[in-house]
């Protein structure tokens, strides 16, 4: 008898990025991100903006995933969606379409927990890409998350700590934004941050109890800094760019840094993993990687693609509860708040 075959639709709508992915046995076979580019002259995600392209993308979204995937729909053995936390009136649109789905296939429906799946990412079978095994620390860093949570088990988790106000996606967003670059910066300033000192200018760093970020008042302390500077001389942004963009680079990661090797001694765990879309900046991709020799710790990144919002992770977290047989029905409802 043949292996069978598990193909779970996954589809994710928590934010601004449209995506549907196609998994058989948690190997990925499809991966359709929709980006939302209307939001880049607002300097940030427009709610309403979003669930409009949403509703615009999740049908060719869709179909895509599944001619990329070359399989049929019927073929499908479930669906997987994202039921939170994220905005209101995206979640529906990814909501809904899913629940009807299911009922049409008359297939089983699998609700997911974005901040999980982002997790849970890890353990998509990916050639040159090990996995954590249990306990780990996972650490999710993007433009609408950070948090340090402890991994026992795949659906066994606890939040260490998280921030208190902006995430450090938004950090690097909004000090790009005072250095008048455009939306998202983040990448921006991890460029420039590449020829700039680190140690050009001294940033304050937040002090906050336990595991927990904050990040606002580094924003402001920049903002004041960046005034006072362009006063004395109007070309101070652009003739030190490169240090100004280092400076911030390496007070954020020194941020996260403190805190990470905080949990580390506090739990004693050693593996540390870490997605969202800031796991692509190298200031933070050097500094893990110094751990490995100094410290002894292993971590792990996973491919890009499923760094970012993306629905590869609702997939792999969607066939583990397959496996279960953890299964939803439609009368579910979303969750803007849903805690892991
Ligand atoms: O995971 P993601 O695509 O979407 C959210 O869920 O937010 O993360 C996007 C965030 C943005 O804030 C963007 O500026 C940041 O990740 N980002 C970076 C880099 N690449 C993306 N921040 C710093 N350095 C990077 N190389
Ligand atoms: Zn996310």
């Amino acid at each position: 008898m043949g292996l069978t075959q598990t193909y779970i639709l996954a589809i994710e709508s928590s934010c601004d990025d449209t995506s549907a992915a196609i998994l058989c046995n948690g190997k990925i076979l499809s991966n359709v991100v929709a980006n939302q580019k209307i939001h880049e002259e607002y300097g940030g995600v427009v709610p309403e903006l979003a669930s409009r392209a949403h509703q615009q993308n999740i049908v060719p979204v869709v179909h895509q995933a599944l001619v990329r995937a070359n399989i049929d729909k019927k073929q499908l053995s479930a669906i997987a969606f994202t039921r939170g936390p994220g905005l209101m009136g995206s979640l529906l649109v990814g909501t809904s379409f899913a629940k009807s789905l299911a009922v049409g296939l008359n297939i089983p429906l699998i609700e997911v927990n974005h901040m999980q799946a982002h997790i849970l990412a890890h353990f998509i079978e990916e050639e040159n890409y090990s996995k954590p095994s249990f306990p780990f620390l996972a650490m999710t860093i993007s433009g609408g998350h950070t948090q340090i949570v402890r991994v026992d088990d795949y659906f066994q988790m606890t939040v260490l700590g998280e921030t208190l106000d902006d995430a450090v996606g938004e950090a690097f967003d909004k000090s790009a934004k005072i250095l008048g670059l455009p939306y998202p910066g983040g990448p921006l300033i991890d460029k420039y941050a590449k020829e700039g000192n680190p140690k050009a200018y001294l940033f304050t760093k937040p002090r906050v109890n336990g595991l927990n970020f904050s990040f606002s008042g580094l924003k402001t302390g920049i903002l004041y800094f960046i005034q006072k500077k362009v006063k004395e001389d109007p070309d101070f942004i652009k003739n030190n760019l490169n240090d100004i963009c280092a400076s911030i680079q390496y007070t954020i990661v020194q941020i996260l840094m403190d805190k990470i090797k905080k949990a580390v001694k506090e739990t004693g765990i050693k593996q540390i993993a870490i997605g969202g879309g800031v796991s692509a900046n190298s200031g933070i991709r050097n500094a893990l990687k110094e751990t490995e020799k100094k410290y002894g710790w292993s971590t792990y990144i996973p491919k890009f693609e499923y760094c970012t919002d993306n629905a590869a992770m609702i997939a792999i977290v969607g066939y583990l509860k397959y496996l279960e047989g953890n299964f939803t029905n439609e009368t579910i409802n979303v969750k803007a708040r849903y805690s892991i």
